[in-house]
């Protein structure tokens, strides 16, 4: 199937087994906003749990906080997100669309690699066995004509990006000839600078009213509480101040579901270190952040780190953290070292004295910062991605199954009363009376097994138990596992110590060497 296809399936299943529903949906929704349902809060809050643990938990070193989304505009201008938090856009006249100029030439520079793509896999199949990949690529007329236009394009792209040169993008645009894909025209304006930020007014009156953004990035939150936090925290560098909260950006390319949303959610940590230790500590999460998803089990070679080449001006050094979603690898996370560039702006913004006192050094600077910031959304979406499988059974029939991580699925436990009467439910009821004390247990008593069956699967819930007749004598029940299917006999007082070993976030934070 296509991944396309595919991708198309995990949004649609999303919808109707309750993890994401469009915002406002009975008005047709709200581009690129959405709501979590009941499945899909509980596997958010896993994995915001999980992040968080592996921070604050772990790390003596790491505290929290929660700062509000609302905050002094003269905050935007310090952090330069009034003047440079922009996107190049442009309008096609005919359609009264508007696009993302570099997104458009993006897809032009993806249109030759699918070219490319489609020629080698041509001469793969015509070949079989004697086929010389390399030899190919290296030799082939068509191949290396495409990747010429594509070189050529990208080193065109890069540089006009690198001097935000609005119409050098228009320019490439049409003499790429890149159309409209609505209007399938060519009718372009002139690229303009976008700022993403959303803004809104506080205040009672209009005489006091003043615009105030809402926050485009929650790392803002965390510098601006440095010195309270150092402070009555009695903080030694280096040390962390971690945070997870919503963000806000006016993105104008709203694709590919909660990958690219208005309304996000972000998990952050600055770490605050000595200037000079900076790369050391770059490193450090950059492979601890690493573990962290690998930890998952959803395949290492599922993720790779894409160093950036071209550097925000304040930034030394930076990684983005990248997973292999349907289509294609895509940015969960970013690494970011960014010198001391956001505590310099806040103290001369402010006009307060934003250093820390190094008590061994007997002296005032400035820390460095090194920054990891996750989306949780994106985080969802690479879960949901990998777990989706739809699989031939060997009696022929099929099924839908979510192989969530465990730790992470929503509900960790179904119990079903084989038929519902004689007893069998209020021993159901019994046995989640004492298990949801440890984890996520749910009673299921409507339609055949193996109905409900597929319908945990389809949930993701690794773990359910069967109660029938003989579970009233012996007090024993069918435990079934949800990835091979496996069914097995075990004591009800078993229950507790076989899946609460499983599906513990204990279970993972234990992988991470910290
Ligand atoms: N404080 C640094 C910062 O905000 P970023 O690369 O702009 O850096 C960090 O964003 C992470 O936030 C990204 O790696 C991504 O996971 C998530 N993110 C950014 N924009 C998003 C959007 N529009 N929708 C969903 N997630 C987004």
């Amino acid at each position: 199937m296509a991944q396309e296809d595919v991708f198309k399936k995990i949004v649609s299943h999303c919808k109707e087994y309750g993890f994401v529903f469009p915002s406002s949906d009975i008005y047709d929704g709200l581009a690129a906003v959405y709501d979590y349902g009941q499945n899909g809060v509980e596997l958010k809050n896993n994995i915001k749990q999980y992040w968080w643990q592996s921070m604050v938990l772990l790390h003596n070193n790491i505290v929290g906080i929660d700062s509000s989304i609302f905050m002094h505009p003269t905050v935007w201008k310090a952090s330069g997100h009034v003047d440079a938090f922009n996107d190049p856009l442009i309008d096609n006249r005919d359609s009264k669309k508007r696009y993302r100029a570099d997104v458009l030439i993006e897809d032009q520079l993806g249109k030759y690699e699918e070219k490319i793509e489609k020629e080698v896999a041509k001469a793969a199949k015509k070949f079989g066995d004697a086929f010389d990949e390399a030899k190919f690529r290296a030799t082939n007329p068509r191949v290396l004509e495409n990747q010429r236009k594509h070189d050529d394009l990208h080193a065109r792209f890069a540089a006009a990006m690198e001097a935000t040169d609005l119409e050098g993008l228009k320019q490439i645009i049409l003499d790429e000839g890149i159309v409209d894909p609505i209007s399938g025209t060519k009718n372009w304006t002139d690229v303009r600078q976008f700022n993403l930020m959303f803004s809104t007014e506080i205040g009672a009156s209009s005489d006091s009213a003043s615009k105030i953004y809402l926050r485009p990035e929650t790392a803002q939150g965390i510098f601006v509480n440095f010195l309270n936090v150092q402070k009555t925290g009695r903080m030694k560098l280096p040390f962390g101040i971690a945070q997870i909260g919503k963000a806000f950006r006016n993105e104008i390319v709203a694709r590919q579901f909660v990958f690219r949303m208005r309304e996000f959610e972000q998990m952050e940590m600055q770490f605050f270190c000595q200037p000079g230790t900076e790369m050391e500590w770059f490193n450090y999460w950059k492979q601890h952040r690493l573990a962290w998803h690998q930890a998952l089990g959803m395949g290492n070679e599922n993720y790779r780190y894409h160093d950036h080449e071209k550097l925000a001006h304040y930034a030394n050094a930076a990684t983005d953290i990248e997973f292999h979603m349907p289509f294609g690898f895509k940015e969960v996370e970013g690494i970011h070292s960014r010198t001391d560039f956001d505590l310099s702006q806040h103290e001369k913004f402010s006009g307060r004295q934003v250093k820390y006192f190094d008590p061994e050094r007997n002296e005032n600077y400035t820390p460095y910062v090194v920054e990891t910031s996750i989306g949780v959304d994106r985080m969802f979406l690479s879960v949901m991605c990998h777990s989706y499988e739809e699989e031939q059974l060997e009696n022929g029939s099929s099924r839908v199954v979510l192989k969530l991580p465990e730790p992470l699925a929503p509900i960790k436990c179904a119990v079903l009363p084989l038929v519902n009467k004689d007893g069998l439910p209020e021993k159901a009821q019994e046995i989640v009376n004492d298990l949801k004390f440890h984890f996520n247990t749910t009673i299921e008593a409507k339609d055949s097994i193996g109905k409900r069956y597929r319908r945990q699967d389809a949930i993701g819930t690794p773990f359910c138990v069967t109660v029938d007749g003989d579970s009233l004598t012996d007090n024993s029940v069918t435990l079934r596992y949800r990835d091979s299917m496996k069914q097995e006999r075990v004591p009800v007082a078993k229950l507790r110590e076989i899946i609460e070993d499983r599906v513990s976030l204990t279970s993972l934070l234990k992988k991470l060497d910290v």
